[in-house]
């Protein structure tokens, strides 16, 4: 049998490791040479990229950058290794000891004893240019380059930051956590937001789908997240999600990813509040003990989300009318410019899957919503209804009994109350980070008319 033990054997005794006699220098990240205690005199090798050159009679300073924390590694050297390659942007490997820094800006630097340029950068047509602050707008047109300033690079750590901290956050409750497919042949949501899915090559049988069915990118994992609460009582799904929304707004993506929850023997959205504001608030207190420069550059340098505009006191909404993003806003602003949950919304503006509060006369679902400041809504959730019969009549309203028989087995074979919600990770990051469009905390947006590498 090849089971992992049998793999184990033969790789413990196969090693890697250098012959003593010519051990090389230990290579570092910049994050682990700056915050390094012990100053032995080790030699070190740190590869990066040069974000600035200070050329002294007596002494070079390099600062060496290699995306692991916002502050650079200060290279000191001497003079004669000075040279038009060593530019601002240019690929380096740096060899030398790494000792206490004597001066202010930082705690270790590195005294270089060999530089090596691994790729050149050419300056003059670089588009990122030496201590300039660019404007998140420009660099847009830069996807393949943008991720080498400083900006950009905070904001890409704190999403791989917030990223492990939701994953935390659901292993340490108990969550498991589910792969929900990319491919999909429901509209969860109902709303004809779909991308179909079809072979691009001319070769396919003519007049029939790839998968028989049409298929489509997934709006949602929920309908598959139910599928598994049928067996384990709480699981997540954390994954790219796709909307076919005209939508070039600074909140909408064609792709984005969406962290999804579903909790099973849940009868109040109390519970379900619970768990989105206790992801939120647990989330951003480890995004911010984890990486509070990357944080606390953005505040600083990037305009803090789109000031909100009030509006007169007046009945803004009408029942029965969607709230619309001015509606979210004004509701956050009327209640002090905080998180605001909203309960309870008309049966018939919602998915079919909602759970019927049968109640009247406005005839609501049990659906909630969390709004948060310059962002609007950022979670999407409901109890799901579970009553066979009463899904049933919802299916039979709208044509859709016979494509979903599957998920009336659901309630058919040992149902229970359960519900969940749906948090937009971009969103979130919008909102923790102060970033107003939502194409900056993504590395590579996707929304009409663009889909640029
Ligand atoms: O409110 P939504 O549509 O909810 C659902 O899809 C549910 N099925 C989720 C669930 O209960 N499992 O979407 C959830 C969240 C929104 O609140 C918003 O933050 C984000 O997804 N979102 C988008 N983010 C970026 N671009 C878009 N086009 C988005 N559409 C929704
Ligand atoms: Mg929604």
């Amino acid at each position: 049998m090849f089971g992992a033990r049998c793999l184990l054997r033969p790789l413990r005794s196969c090693s890697s490791a250098p012959c003593p006699k010519h051990k090389p220098p230990a290579k570092l990240r910049v994050r682990d040479a700056l915050r390094a205690q012990n100053t032995s005199g080790e030699r070190v090798k740190v590869q990066g990229w040069i974000r600035s050159v200070r050329s002294q009679k007596e002494v070079l300073f390099l600062h060496v950058n290699d995306g692991s924390s916002l502050e650079s590694l200060q290279v000191v050297a001497d003079p004669s290794f000075d040279s038009r390659e060593l530019a601002f942007g240019s690929s380096v490997e740096v060899q030398g000891q790494l000792v206490k820094s004597p001066s202010k800006g930082q705690n270790m630097e590195l005294k270089a004893e060999k530089i090596e340029v691994v790729g050149n950068c050419d300056v003059k047509t670089f588009p990122i240019k030496y201590k300039e602050r660019h404007p998140l707008e420009y660099l847009r047109r830069y996807p393949h380059l943008r991720c080498r300033t400083n900006v950009l690079g905070s904001i890409l750590r704190v999403r791989s930051e917030a990223t492990a901290a939701i994953h935390s956050f659901f292993k340490d409750n108990g969550f498991v956590h589910i792969h929900t497919p990319i491919i999909t042949s429901n509209d969860c949501e109902g709303a004809g937001e779909l991308f179909q899915v079809e072979p691009s090559s001319k070769m396919k049988v003519s007049e029939e789908n790839f998968f028989n069915v049409p298929a489509f990118l997934t709006v949602s994992g929920q309908l598959h997240l139910e599928v598994m609460s049928g067996a384990f009582t709480q699981v997540f799904t954390f994954g790219p999600t796709f909307r076919a929304e005209n939508s070039q707004s600074r909140r909408h993506l064609a792709e984005f990813y969406m962290v999804e929850a579903e909790i099973s023997f849940v009868e109040s959205l109390k519970d379900l509040m619970q768990v989105m504001e206790g992801l939120f608030k647990t989330t951003v207190m480890m995004v911010l003990s984890n990486c509070p420069e990357d944080v606390e550059l953005c505040h600083k340098f990037i305009a803090p989300g789109q000031k909100i505009r009030t509006y007169a006191e007046k009945q803004l909404f009408n029942w029965g009318t969607d709230l619309h993003t001015e509606h979210e806003k004004y509701l956050v602003k009327h209640c002090g410019n905080i998180p605001v949950f909203v309960v309870n919304y008309p049966l018939v503006l919602k998915p079919f899957y909602m759970r019927d509060n049968e109640d009247g006369p406005q005839h609501t679902v049990a659906a909630v919503d969390l709004l948060v400041p310059g962002v609007g809504e950022l979670f999407g959730g409901s109890l799901r209804e579970e009553r066979y019969h009463f899904l049933e009549q919802q299916l039979a309203r709208l044509g859709l009994t016979e494509a979903y028989q599957w998920y009336l087995d659901l309630r058919r074979f040992g149902s229970v109350p359960h519900g969940g919600f749906g948090m937009g990770f971009e969103r979130y990051l919008q909102c923790i980070l102060g970033v107003d469009n939502i194409k900056d905390v993504i590395p590579f947006p996707r929304f009409t008319h663009s889909c640029l590498l």
